[in-house]
């Protein structure tokens, strides 16, 4: 009923949304996390299908949709929504990464609960992948690639490199040190760069920044086309 009740101009396209902030392991009962809750992914996933698109939604989160005709993977590191990522990548037209994975993972998970010590505890951490940028390496002719950048300063300057430097088409940069906007929060503040373009979206609701944001994404698509 949802898809009925929309327009279609993704009918036809293969849309890879990533959601959430992953969880690294300390041992059995401990992680180290964020706090994007992925509302802005799954918010995009769902706009997507309701769009007439195919969706993969690769996500963190248990509140993350399950329709019909929709294929939802539930992962919790890093490490995981890489794997899951890549494997679904080249079948996609269109790649939104509004995930937020965990920059580092603890070195060794350990098997059983670390006990507390009064020496406190230093914890090894090493680099997740990078998996946008890898994306971004193994991007085809056509398929678009949209990427988030969270910062707390300079955003403009911030994205753009992450633009760049991950070889994106778009990049919807948000600050994330604002009260009640942003990870975790219903409503966002965003700015969408291309390289040609700034577009600044006032707050409003994720669930309606997506369809904004999916609308220029095919705007985008069809200009990059002609
Ligand atoms: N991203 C990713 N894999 C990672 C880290 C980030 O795919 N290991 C993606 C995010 O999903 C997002 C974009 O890269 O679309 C930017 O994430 P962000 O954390 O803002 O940038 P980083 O490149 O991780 O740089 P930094 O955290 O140092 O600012
Ligand atoms: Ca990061």
């Amino acid at each position: 009923i949802l898809r009925l009740l929309s327009r279609h101009d993704l009918e036809g396209e293969l849309v890879l949304v990533t959601a959430g902030g992953t969880r690294e392991p300390l041992d059995p009962v401990r992680y180290i996390g964020n706090r994007s809750s992925g509302k802005m992914g799954h918010a995009l996933a769902e706009a997507a299908f309701k769009r007439g698109a195919k969706v993969f939604l690769i996500s963190t989160s248990e509140a993350a949709p399950h329709y019909q005709g929709m294929e939802t993977y539930c992962v919790d590191t890093a490490e995981q929504m890489y794997e899951k990522a890549l494997e679904l990548a080249p079948r996609s037209s269109i790649v939104i990464k509004a995930a937020a994975p965990a920059d580092y993972r603890p070195q060794t998970s350990f098997e059983q609960k670390i006990k507390k010590s009064s020496d406190g505890l230093s914890v090894q951490l090493v680099l997740n992948p990078d998996i946008l940028a890898e994306l971004g390496k193994r991007k085809f002719p056509g398929q678009i690639l949209l990427g988030f950048a969270a910062e707390t300063q300079n955003l403009r300057e911030n994205a753009l490199t992450k633009l760049t430097r991950k070889n994106l088409d778009i990049i919807v940069g948000n600050l994330v040190n604002i009260p009640g906007l942003g990870m975790g929060a219903v409503n966002n503040r965003i700015t969408i760069y291309t390289k040609h373009e700034t577009v600044e979206l006032p707050e409003q609701p994720k669930t309606v920044l997506a369809d904004q944001i999916l609308d220029y994404l095919v705007s985008y698509r069809s200009k990059a086309g002609s």
